[in-house]
C-alpha cells in the first residue's frame, strides 16, 4: 500500500494526497480513477508522451524505465531527469510514499 501525493504545475490547483494506493496499477490508472486529469492520447501503450509526469519521490516503487519509454520522454515538453510516462509506471508490491508532479494539462490537446 502506498500514499501518493500529486502536485500540479497548473496554477490554482492544490496538491492532492491519495492513501491506500495499491500495487499493480499504473500511475495513469490511479490518477484517472481518482478523477485527476492526465492526458493519454495513445491509450496507454507507450506510443505518445502526453502522460508525461515527474516522479519526485518513490521512483524505486515503479516499474523500471524501458528504452521505448525513454524515447518518448525525449519528445515530451520539458523532460527532466525525473520524467516518466504515467502509463508505464506500474506500481510494484511494497509500502511507501510516492510523489509526482503533473505538467500543466491545459497545454495539450486530446484525452
Ligand atoms: S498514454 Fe501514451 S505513452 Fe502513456
Amino acid at each position: 500500500m502506498y500514499s501518493l501525493k500529486i502536485n500540479f504545475e497548473q496554477k490554482g490547483l492544490e496538491s492532492v494526497v491519495l492513501n491506500e494506493v495499491k500495487a499493480g496499477e499504473s500511475l495513469l490508472e490511479v490518477l484517472l480513477d481518482a478523477g485527476i486529469e492526465l492526458h493519454h492520447n495513445c491509450g496507454a501503450v507507450c506510443a505518445c508522451s502526453t502522460c508525461h509526469l515527474y516522479v519526485k519521490q518513490g521512483m524505486e516503487f515503479l516499474e523500471a524505465l524501458s528504452d521505448k519509454e525513454e524515447d518518448f520522454i525525449d519528445r515530451a515538453v520539458s523532460p527532466r531527469i525525473e520524467s516518466r510516462l504515467g502509463c508505464q509506471c506500474v506500481i510494484q508490491e511494497g509500502t511507501g510514499s510516492i510523489e509526482v508532479t503533473l505538467p500543466d494539462q491545459t497545454q495539450f490537446l486530446g484525452e
